[in-house]
């Protein structure tokens, strides 16, 4: 990968310069990947998500939005308070970090904000993970075998080793491949930290999550046998993680 900055009309764009030849505004703009096959699709989460399919080019493109829940309108602008403090900066910066240590994250593309007055707009483009769906669709009316939710727990305890706090691990920001890999994705408002009370504070986030998907769907296949494999899966990461720890560099 290869960092690169360079101002755009209002703002700015962070790139890899490994992946992206031409970085302006344009890539940032459903309206321009319309008219290249590019697939528009709204999923499970806050806002819209475009699925870019242009040659080899498999990206998906996020726009930042927040509210959803009771309001009926999104808002997308958030306060300025430095470039380096913007959502899809920092995104861009903790999924580049993370990605190179060898986490299974998406690959992360390009990333702008566009200034306005007191506030901005924010985007984010990573590589699709491909042939992945979330935990909460691979979850619904087929099981997933219990060694992949022991996977999911191992992932998580790699991140809580790395001292990773993901601020919104639910079953939609999990998702697993064909191959029944498990990739962590969202990192939206995610920081690196100490160890402490979040980490379990996660861990009982995505039960929660869990089920309430059962509770919303039909045929949500998972109960205890399930959650004791994550657990299980979790334990064994720590305990893996601790020494990897205490091993020298070599
Ligand atoms: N890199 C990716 N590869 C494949 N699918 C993705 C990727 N990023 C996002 N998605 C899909 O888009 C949905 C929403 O993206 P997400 O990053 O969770 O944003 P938000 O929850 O803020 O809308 C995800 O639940 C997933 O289905
Ligand atoms: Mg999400």
């Amino acid at each position: 990968m290869s960092e690169r900055q360079i101002r755009s009309a209002a703002g700015s764009i962070l790139y890899d310069a490994s992946c992206v030849v031409k970085p302006d505004d344009e890539l940032f703009t459903p309206a321009y990947w319309a008219g290249r096959t590019a697939i528009a699709a709204t999923t499970g989460g806050r806002g819209q998500v475009v699925f870019i399919r242009d040659g080899s080019r498999h990206w998906v493109l996020r726009h930042y939005r927040r509210g959803g829940l009771i309001a009926r309108w999104v808002d997308d602008s958030y306060l300025w308070t430095g470039e380096d403090r913007t959502r899809s900066f920092r995104e861009w910066r903790l999924l580049s970090m993370l990605h190179q240590e060898g986490f299974p994250v998406p690959v992360p593309v390009a990333a702008r904000y566009v200034r306005s007055g007191p506030s901005y707009c924010a985007d984010l483009i990573t590589t699709e993970i491909p042939d992945a769906r979330t935990l909460a669709d691979r979850i619904t009316g087929a099981a997933l075998a219990l060694p992949v939710w022991r996977d999911i727990g191992r992932v998580i305890a790699r991140l809580h080793h790395r001292g990773v706090h993901h601020v919104d691990l639910n079953a939609h920001n999990l998702m697993v491949g064909s191959g029944s890999e498990v990739h962590i994705i969202d990192f939206d408002r995610a920081c690196v930290r100490a160890g402490g009370a979040w980490q379990a504070a996660v861990i009982a986030r995505l039960k929660r999550s869990l089920e309430k998907i059962k509770r919303q769907r039909v045929d949500v296949r998972f109960g205890n046998a399930e959650w004791q494999a994550l657990r299980d899966g979790y334990r064994g990461g720590s305990i893996a993680g601790s020494q990897e720890a205490t091993k020298p560099r070599s």
